[in-house]
């Protein structure tokens, strides 16, 4: 039996009345005017607190590895990685590209960047050269800090980079040859820094900067502030219930934002222990994980659940997996079997959390207490105040059952403040004086909402968005490929995988081996993630009259939808 404690919200009725951002400001001792940097925050207020000799972080790898790290050591590690950023002259504001699989140098690597007062730049360590390419030039990244594994995709675009001063392997043992321009450094190896002033960064100093793919163009640069550590702080409190004993689990990468916003600020801000698994995923590896360290409080999404469930019961049954307490989810729709499921077997439900790279933090949750509708999203975290506008008129609705799109009002503390170097598409996130999540929903007489799908082709495969923009451009650059159009199509675990409809170049003829080999081109210069799971050759594209090819006639198809008004198409 579970025993019941009281959550760390309480009422939700009564925080909705009372709330204001002021109560994480308290909690965190900060006085609006004052200094915030969020590695501080993370670190050196964590250790004034008394808790330095506490446990902050326990890192697994392949073959059982293990590294643990004390807050006193993340306190140390942080300040030895800003001095050494200092030491090679990267300043203050400066990018500083994090490009690593999930090892304690990611980690510690983010706080070390936050610290200086240089803005932390993650990028997923799955990316190819042309993904990193386009990401790196538009944020004119200072420096990258990579490892051995993943250095040639740097080298491969260097030269067109000319803002990329540094190149830091964080994994050299002197073994393999560094190129000009490259340094390395060894946390194990170098001399601790006792003392190192963080920097004096104020709420609206740029803090984070993480990339998102749009329907068109390049992908964005969302750029965060050091004081979402507000939003990002009282949110882990009450939506992922964190306390001080829990062994807290995020399954997410810090290549995108919530490895970040709760892989690393929300517990850490709260002096949580975190585990973090840096393997690929297995049942059993996962529950095994979780019996091992005991965890309390995990954190996932519903590509994840859905493989858990497809693995079957009998996995879990070889574990004990008594230890978890609580259980959220986001990234994608928690369907309604989730839910049920995981209260079935592990006595718990998942509780859903909608939010996104923009928002920085959770924006619509089910909260600890509050009634779970299997399905729903639940409602507006205290200080959010979301509702849904007319797909017309973008004017609130305030009607039940009827689909709108998601939107929020401006001004809570994690909210982007702006797209790097993209103003115009900023501005277009706003309408009539809404923020735009790009999502549609409805909303029921109890005020829960529902999620019902994006407002544009962006493709959420596994809960990574891929744009098929990006996934058509490459797809040009090969040497086969006329024209193309890029879907989504359903996918039982992933929820949707990428498909590619393609023509192409006279002379070249369709074949099995082409279909390989332009998936590992999009595989490699792109993302596993972005490579078509299907590539199906045709003649020609639907377009319309003024030659715009229609991928809303192709995706209607994989989904097995009504294709809707075709009046302006060229050739049906
Ligand atoms: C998009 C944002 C925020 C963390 C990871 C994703 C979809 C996110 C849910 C959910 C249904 C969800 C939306 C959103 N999404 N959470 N609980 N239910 N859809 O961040 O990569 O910026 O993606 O993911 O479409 O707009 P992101």
């Amino acid at each position: 039996m579970k025993t019941t404690i009281p959550s760390n919200i309480g009422s939700y009725e009564a925080r909705l009345k009372d709330f204001s951002w002021s109560i994480a400001e308290k909690e965190l001792g900060y006085r609006p005017g004052d200094d915030i940097n969020i590695a501080w925050y993370c670190t050196d207020r964590i250790c004034k607190m008394g808790k330095a000799s506490k446990t902050a972080f326990i890192w697994e790898g392949l073959g059982g590895a293990e590294k643990k790290y004390t807050f006193n050591d993340l306190r140390l590690a942080s300040n030895t990685i800003a001095s050494f950023f200092k030491g090679l002259g990267i300043r203050r504001e400066q990018r500083v590209c994090l490009f690593m699989d999930r090892i304690p140098e990611l980690y510690l690597g983010f706080l070390g960047v936050l610290k200086l007062g240089a803005v932390a730049q993650p990028l997923f360590s799955a990316f190819g050269d042309e993904s990193l390419l386009v990401r790196l030039e538009n944020a004119q990244t200072t420096a990258v800090m990579t490892t051995h594994k993943h250095v040639n995709k740097v080298r491969k675009i260097r030269e067109k980079l000319p803002h990329l001063k540094h190149i830091i392997v964080v994994d050299d043992q002197g073994k393999k040859p560094l190129q000009a321009g490259e340094v390395a450094f060894s946390l194990e190896k170098a001399e601790p820094v006792e003392d190192f002033q963080a920097a004096a960064t104020k709420a609206e100093s740029p803090s984070v900067l993480h990339y998102t793919s749009g329907t068109t163009g390049q992908p964005k640069g969302v750029r965060h502030v050091h004081y979402s550590l507000i939003s990002q702080y009282l949110t882990a409190k009450w939506v992922l219930d964190l306390r001080d004993d829990d062994m807290y689990w995020c399954t997410a990468d810090p290549g995108w934002v919530t490895g970040t916003s709760y892989g690393i600020i929300g517990p850490w801000s709260l002096g949580v222990t975190q585990c973090v698994l840096d393997v690929g995923f297995s049942a059993d590896a996962w529950y095994q994980f979780i019996e091992k360290h005991k965890i309390t409080m995990w954190y996932s999404a519903p590509t994840a659940i859905r493989s858990l469930m497809k693995a079957g019961e009998e996995v879990v049954k070889k574990h004990d997996l008594s230890s978890l307490r609580h259980l959220a989810s986001v990234g994608e729709p928690l369907n309604a079997e989730a839910v049920v499921w995981s209260q079935r077997v592990f006595g718990l439900p998942f509780h859903d959390s909608y939010w996104q790279t923009e928002t920085g933090s959770i924006m619509i949750t089910n909260l600890p207490g509050m009634k779970i509708k299997p399905g729903s999203m639940a409602k507006p975290f205290p200080g959010i105040t979301a509702t849904l506008l007319d797909l017309a008129t973008f004017e609130p609705m305030n009607s039940t059952g009827k689909v709108g799109l998601i939107a929020v009002r401006p001004g809570w503390p994690a909210m982007l403040r702006g797209y790097w170097n993209n103003e115009e598409a900023y501005k277009k996130k706003f309408r009539n004086g809404w923020y735009l999540t790009g999502d549609r929903a409805t909303i029921d007489q109890d005020g829960y909402f529902w999620f019902v799908g994006r407002d544009d082709d962006v493709i959420n495969t596994a809960g990574h968005l891929v744009s098929p923009f990006e996934v058509e451009s490459v797809l040009l650059e090969h040497p086969a490929v006329a024209e193309s159009a890029v879907v989504s199509k359903p996918d039982e675990i992933n929820m949707e995988v990428v498909k590619a409809f393609v023509t192409l170049k006279p002379g070249r003829q369709p074949s099995d081996d082409l279909q390989l080999e332009i998936m590992n081109f999009i595989r490699k210069k792109l993302s596993p993630l972005a490579m078509p799971q299907e590539i199906e050759f045709t003649p020609s594209l639907p377009k319309t009259r003024s030659g715009k090819i229609m991928r809303r006639v192709l995706k209607a198809k994989e989904w097995g939808q009504e294709i809707g008004d075709i009046s302006t198409l060229e050739n049906d």
